[in-house]
């Protein structure tokens, strides 16, 4: 008796449970559908649940299993698939609708009681029209309840996609990452409505696609022997780095992302960024080596021999190995930084340069001229085949075929000036879309990262559309992009923490390049996407979430918002709001080109502050930020000196400081001068930069000096 009322109030208190807990899908999701119409009526929903079945047309079984898939990772139970019979039946229905859906990829999706029927312009549609419902689902409700189903409001959606071309980019070679690593970024990318995969498979540091011609590319130049500490400086490990994927692999890989909808895009960097390949083949170089697979990050000075055809028909093999992995449309072939320094003293070289009768003009150099040579010989290999070049926006320098697809990265001008030539273009302005960049202004509690300033508000706030371009031209702009370039990024996990939620701005600007953008709406709807990531163990910055407080503003002092004048100019592009950042109160934070600092190149800071009435004063301090692989470090000399009447200066403290090794931090560091109080009107300080030291890859060259917040008192 007693066994059997527990009983009874165990059930009871399950089955309450259970009929409290039917959750709502909600379709205020990332990316925003375009036209959602949700029918304002609590009692109208489908009622997804164990029993429901999915019906889909012929062709779309995968697109159907994924369906089922999301919902048993998110509320914990599979769906039932059938091939549609072309008949009204109750559950969801997955069909293509090519008559009246005119983009591609678009789609549009019904919710009635009975059914929630989806329909796409084609097979891509058709997904994204799954993801929409997978996005709408309640992820995080299945933690330790019994989840019975979930009630989707009728609703109407119909939505597609703005840009055609939505890309993400991953550098495998400064860190190899394994292929499930790889198939994890796919998944990532299908979640946020991705379909260019951009993989980068050959750079100085690491070699990493299997040529069946050339197998010493893999064999010797997929492994360097060390990696180069920190930022560039002269310290190593000992420690051997490296992987590749073998041609198998990479086809299945390809086979992976095709099924979800995503086009891999393999770059070849041609013919710069090629020190792994000459490590293998180092006749293939201008100076013929030995080179060794490059341990430090940068850009190598050892490139292609442009004017030895062994060197061209290697890389048009490797191309067209490449090809027959990649069915791909586009065909990478780099173009990026590629230093003419050997090709000046090469006599191949210049042989080259005579014989295509190339010579310097007052935009470019017979070398710029002797990189097209090489480009265009490359896209002559690659639309043989069918396909096209894209390549990065250096080749804009020089005389590069109007079929190249030109990715803009060196800010937009690059994109504007293509257009304006005739390209099309893919925008991926490091400015906003390098995800390798800090995304905290609080560098002491990020990972050591290559430098930069770039939170999800600057990705979402970006137009990739210029407005120097008509509509006819922005036509042109097929697409946006972010990169990861792994120089500081050693493991998968940590890729996933730069990208998210970075990608979450992205995704809306490639899917709806809204016009007006509310941040805030946007964060609302990241936060549901952060429930799918914690599902999915996805590793994800969280600084949108819970903005932390931080003193960021100094004591007021004497010097605070007075009248200050600068006797030498900050670099126009640190300048900023100009001589006031330097006593406007708010402390220097954040990587350099946070806009709180101001960047000083070959000459000394000099400021004058007025302190507009005579007053006494015994300290000064100031702030300055040291990275060093960035060519920033601390000022050498700081002098202070004070006038009564702005024209007499005389000095009242001087400090030479040493300058940073590779030994020491980088960071954010204070410079206090302490002198004999003395009392007067105005207050100078000057500080003078180091050169940068002979264990520095800029040495020779005067080091950046960054300063911020002058306080006296
Ligand atoms: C690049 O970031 N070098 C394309
Ligand atoms: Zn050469």
């Amino acid at each position: 008796m007693r066994k059997s009322i527990l009983l009874l109030i165990g059930v009871a208190i399950l089955s309450g449970a259970c009929t409290k807990q039917i959750p709502q899908a909600s379709y205020d999701i990332i990316p925003q559908p375009k036209d959602v119409q949700v029918v304002e009526d609590e009692a109208m929903f489908f009622s997804l649940n164990k029993n429901t079945k999915v019906y889909y047309q012929e062709g779309l079984q995968r697109e159907a299993q994924f369906l089922s898939e999301y919902v048993k990772d998110i509320l914990g139970f599979p769906l039932n698939l059938y091939e549609f019979q072309g008949f009204e039946q109750d559950g969801i229905v997955l069909e293509l609708e090519t008559q009246n859906f005119s983009i591609p990829e678009s789609y549009g999706i019904s919710i009635t009681q009975n059914q929630i029927q989806v329909e796409g312009a084609d097979a891509s549609g058709v997904f994204y029209g799954v993801q929409t419902l997978r996005k709408s689902l309640p992820a995080g409700v299945k933690k330790g309840l019994l989840v019975h189903g979930c009630h989707f409001p009728c609703a109407t959606i119909y939505d597609w996609p703005v840009f055609a071309y939505r890309g993400m980019h991953l550098d495998p070679c400064r860190h190899f990452m394994e292929l499930d690593s790889v198939k994890i970024y796919l998944d990532m990318m299908a979640l946020h409505n991705m379909n260019q995969f951009h993989f980068h498979l050959s750079e100085d540091q690491g070699w990493r696609i299997e040529i069946m011609k050339h197998p010493d590319l893999t064999m010797i130049g997929a492994y360097r022997s060390g990696t180069v500490i920190g930022h560039n400086g002269n310290l190593y490990d000992t420690i051997r780095h490296g992987g590749y994927y073998t041609q198998k692999e990479l086809k299945d890989l390809v086979h992976y992302a095709a099924e979800r909808h995503i086009n891999i895009i393999p770059e070849i960097d041609l013919p710069g960024h090629m020190q792994a390949a000459l490590a293998c083949y180092p006749q293939l170089g201008c100076t013929g080596g030995p080179y060794e697979v490059w341990r430090r990050w940068g850009v190598s000075e050892e490139v292609l021999c442009a004017g030895n055809e062994e060197a061209m028909l290697f890389a048009e093999d490797v191309l067209k190995e490449v090809m027959d992995v990649f069915p791909s449309p586009y065909i990478h072939i780099g173009g990026d930084e590629c230093p003419k320094v050997r090709w000046e003293e090469c006599p191949k070289c210049q042989a080259k340069i005579e014989e295509l009768g190339l010579t310097d003009d007052e935009k470019y150099s017979a070398e710029d001229y002797l990189q097209s040579y090489v480009m265009n010989r490359m896209a002559k290999v690659v639309e043989a085949r069918g396909r096209r070049v894209i390549g990065w926006d250096e080749i804009l320098e020089g005389d590069i075929s109007k079929t190249a697809v030109i990715m803009s990265w060196r800010g937009t001008e690059g994109g504007v000036e293509a257009v304006q030539k005739g390209h099309d273009v893919v925008m991926t302005p490091s400015s906003h879309l390098y995800f390798d960049y800090y995304q905290s202004e609080d560098i002491a509690s990020e990972p050591v990262c290559i430098g930069g300033y770039l939170p999800v508000e600057r990705v979402y706030e970006f137009q990739p559309l210029p407005e120097e371009l008509n509509e006819e031209q922005q036509r042109h702009i097929i697409g946006v992009q972010a990169n990861i370039w792994t120089e500081y990024i050693s493991s998968f996990s940590h890729v996933q923490y730069m990208a998210m939620p970075r990608m979450d701005a992205l995704t809306e600007l490639q899917w709806n390049n809204p016009e007006e953008r509310d941040f805030d709406a946007f964060v609302e709807r990241c936060r549901k996407m952060a429930k799918l990531y914690d599902l999915y163990h996805y590793n994800y910055a969280k600084h949108i979430f819970n903005p932390q407080a931080w003193s960021d503003t100094v004591a007021p002092n004497l010097a605070t918002r007075k009248s200050i004048t600068l006797r030498q100019q900050p670099a126009e592009q640190y300048s900023y709001g100009g001589a006031v950042v330097l006593n406007d109160g708010n402390l220097g934070r954040g990587a350099y080109n946070s806009g709180r600092w101001l960047g000083f190149y070959g000459y000394p800071m000099d400021a004058v502050v007025d302190l507009e009435q005579p007053a006494k004063m015994g300290h000064l301090r100031f702030h300055a930020l040291i990275n060093k692989g960035a060519w920033i470090y601390n000022p050498s000399r700081i002098k202070v000196l004070v006038s009564d009447d702005g024209v007499d200066f005389r000095e009242v403290a001087q400090k030479d400081i040493p300058i940073s090794t590779w030994e020491d931090r980088d960071g954010i560091f204070a410079y206090e001068m302490e002198f004999d109080p003395v009392t007067a009107r105005f207050v100078e300080l000057v500080a003078d930069g180091h050169a940068l030291p002979e264990d520095h890859s800029g040495y020779g060259n005067p080091a950046w000096l960054f300063v911020d917040e002058i306080e006296v008192w």
